[in-house]
């Protein structure tokens, strides 16, 4: 569709008509072309300098369809002065004077002293003919679509007679290359042109700067890596450190065990966690020196100077489990040193939470921390669920932390996703104590939706790991899924994750603001 495209006749239509009609006005050559189409056509013209043109903006003036009648059969006051004319003598109570017009056509007729009253009826003043100057008036909008009085214009317009429209038309003159055909373009400088000589007469196909180029067939990023990148730059504008989360498989001990989940919770079952078969066993807990390695890079710490008793931290777990202590009763269960070490994929990141606070008692303080990665959960996949997903956790440590101060921070984290105001409701999570599930008001969907769970670590979780008594720890976790699907209007998670997704929409989604929803 380059040189001719959908108006190629017009084109051709065009450039004959400016062979004998040069300077040529649109409107008066293609009355019933719209201004759209002629556009076009004048620039895919120009463009080859086969016409000039020039804009002009005008205002028609048109009738309605009040004003075409009168224009047609004459005023409200003519008609009235034409029955009493012919009749002679016409009753104030004729039915042909009871319509709304000719009310005002008879008030017109009185003025202009055409008619008057006598007694109970109307009499002609003027018996042979008269001047209908309204009628006259809108006969000339009717020929040639203007008003000059502007002041007769107003009024007409207020009387609903004529309406006024915006119009484009263009002036188009022959231009350098005008000719009666479009000529062949070349698209290309070949070797075979230069070499025959070609060159010298061929007309080249004018560049089009505007033209948009092929989409490229670039990488993309995936809408929930354009999100995970918001929140991450939320935290970190939040001074919070980031976990090494960097490992989708984990011991019983750090994904239940260490955060006080019973040995029979229904969360442990094949049902709800997938358990690693080969090879199925983890050794007991211990340092992982490349979450060591990640942390002392962003904490500034030297792992190999930290020294941490990863035995008495297991037993003080294990006694807690069992028999109660550092203040807690204890579920008084045997305690089965098998389950902490079967190996699972991480249920949650909390997981990596537990490790990251433990490894805090070497240097207990104040700490901000946070981590957005992937988890696995044994679920029936629907529309709303896979069997995994990504979370979006926080963990604050501090001293002297109250449960109004999480309340207060999670307010000011989820306005920065334009979610406020926020609500929150008791929940239970075996690790912390309280617990809140957060729901907030989301200002784009107009609505209340649950958005995350939250919490205060309990004291037995955090003594067992050697943490000061008087340090408290929030925690928070959320879906990262969740927000994107709210982000991109996307209602079933498979077209966002898995083999489903659709991947013009990966390619072609933008970029994501997520305070401007
Ligand atoms: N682990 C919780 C979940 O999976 C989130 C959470 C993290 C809750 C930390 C409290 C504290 O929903």
């Amino acid at each position: 569709a380059q040189a001719n495209g959908p108006s190629g006749d017009l084109n051709l239509e065009l450039l004959h008509k400016l062979e004998t009609q040069d300077p040529l006005q649109t409107q008066d050559a293609f009355p019933h072309i719209s201004q759209a189409e002629i556009k076009g056509v004048l620039d895919r013209l120009s463009s080859r300098l086969m016409v000039t043109y020039t804009t002009h903006d005008s205002e028609l003036v048109a009738l309605t369809k009040e004003g075409q009648q009168i224009c047609d059969e004459g005023s409200h006051e003519f008609k009235v002065w034409d029955v009493v004319r012919k009749s002679g003598r016409l009753s104030l109570k004729d039915p042909a004077l009871a319509t709304p017009q000719a009310k005002i056509g008879q008030g017109n007729a009185f003025k202009l002293k055409w008619i008057k009253k006598d007694g109970d009826s109307l009499v002609p003043i003027v018996t042979d003919s008269v001047t209908d100057a309204t009628q006259q008036l809108l006969q000339e909008v009717n020929d040639h679509k203007t008003m000059s009085d502007p002041k007769l214009l107003k009024d007409f317009i207020k009387r609903k007679l004529v309406t006024t429209q915006k119009v484009i038309t263009y002036t188009v003159q022959k231009g350098p290359k005008w000719a009666k055909e479009i000529p062949v373009e070349a698209k290309d400088l070949t070797a075979d042109m230069l070499q025959d000589g070609s060159w010298k007469t061929a007309t080249f196909k004018p560049y089009n700067f505007n033209a948009l180029g092929e989409p490229q067939n670039a990488g993309a990023l995936h809408p929930l890596n354009k999100v995970r990148e918001e929140f991450r730059k939320i935290f970190f504008n939040m001074e919070f450190i980031e976990m090494p989360t960097a490992r989708f498989v984990d011991s019983g001990f750090w994904n239940f065990d260490a955060l006080y989940v019973p040995q029979q919770h229904p969360a442990r079952d094949l049902q709800d966690t997938f358990y690693v078969s080969d090879p199925a066993e983890a050794g007991p807990p211990g340092p992982d020196p490349s979450a060591d390695v990640a942390l002392d890079a962003m904490t500034n710490t030297n792992s190999t100077k930290i020294k941490l008793d990863y035995e008495k931290y297991y037993a003080n777990v294990r006694a807690v489990h069992q028999d109660g202590a550092f203040g807690s009763i204890g579920y008084r269960y045997p305690y089965n040193d098998a389950e902490p070490r079967r190996l699972v994929l991480r249920t949650h990141t909390t997981a990596v939470s537990a490790y990251c606070l433990h490894r805090l008692a070497a240097n207990p303080g104040p700490v901000r921390y946070f981590s957005i990665d992937r988890v696995f959960r044994n679920e029936t996949v629907d529309a709303t669920h896979l069997a995994e997903f990504h979370q979006i956790e926080g963990v604050i440590a501090d001293y002297g932390l109250t449960l109004g101060g999480l309340q207060a921070f999670l307010q000011l984290f989820f306005d920065k996703i334009g979610v406020s105001p926020l609500r929150f409701k008791p929940a239970y999570n075996p690790y912390t104590e309280p617990s809140m599930e957060v729901f907030g008001f989301h200002k784009g969907l107009n609505k209340w939706v649950e958005i995350g769970n939250s919490g205060m670590f309990r004291p037995e979780m955090l003594l067992s790991m050697g943490l000061p008594a008087d340090l408290r720890v929030y925690g928070f976790g959320l879906s990262l899924e969740r927000p994107t699907m709210i982000k991109y209007g996307v209602n079933n998670i498979r077209e966002l994750l898995g083999h489903k997704v659709d991947l013009s929409f990966i390619e072609n989604n933008a970029a994501v603001r997520l305070d401007k929803d």
